[in-house]
């Protein structure tokens, strides 16, 4: 579980992210792994695209509601949770949960520069890790 420290290096450090970043994660998702691209049949994956911009910021604003409900993540996030069981019968279903915080860290890194601290980095990977493990919780 995250600690009191680890909870508020998060809180800070997610105060300077933008929605843009979850489209920007999405698109080096779709690069590093383009199997990922089967789940979006109908969305228009080519850059710059203004679906995948509106997903980001779905997904962006998700993880605001993750990062409030930080103690309660099982709760806030029980209906994606639901739709993401639904939309993504994959096998194993955490390897794309994987490949989107892995992209997201990487673009938390590239923006927030010298304030992504070991410390954070490694705050975030826990807490991408928990919001992962509840997104495929209802999975079977
Ligand atoms: C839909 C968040 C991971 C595939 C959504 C929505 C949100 C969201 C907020 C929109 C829900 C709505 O419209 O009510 C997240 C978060 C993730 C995550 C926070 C992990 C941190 C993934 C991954 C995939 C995926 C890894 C597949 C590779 C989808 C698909 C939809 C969706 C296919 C439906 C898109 C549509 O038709 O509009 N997700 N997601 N998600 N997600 Fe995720």
């Amino acid at each position: 579980m995250l600690s009191a420290e680890e909870k508020k290096l998060i809180q800070s450090v997610w105060a300077k992210t933008q929605e843009d970043f979850g489209g920007e994660a999405l698109c080096r998702m779709f690069v590093s792994c383009p199997q990922t691209k089967t789940y979006f049949p109908h969305f228009d994956l080519s850059p710059g695209s203004a679906q995948v911009k509106a997903h980001g910021k779905k997904v962006m604003n998700a993880l605001s509601t993750a990062v409030k409900n930080v103690d309660n993540l099982s709760q806030a996030l029980s209906e994606l949770s639901n739709l993401h069981a639904y939309n993504l019968r994959v096998d194993p279903p955490c390897f794309p949960l994987q490949l989107l915080s892995q992209s997201l860290q990487v673009v938390l890194a590239v923006h927030l520069g010298k304030d992504y601290t070991p410390e954070v980095h490694s705050a975030f990977d826990k807490f991408l890790s928990a919001v992962a493990a509840v997104l495929s919780e209802k999975y079977r």
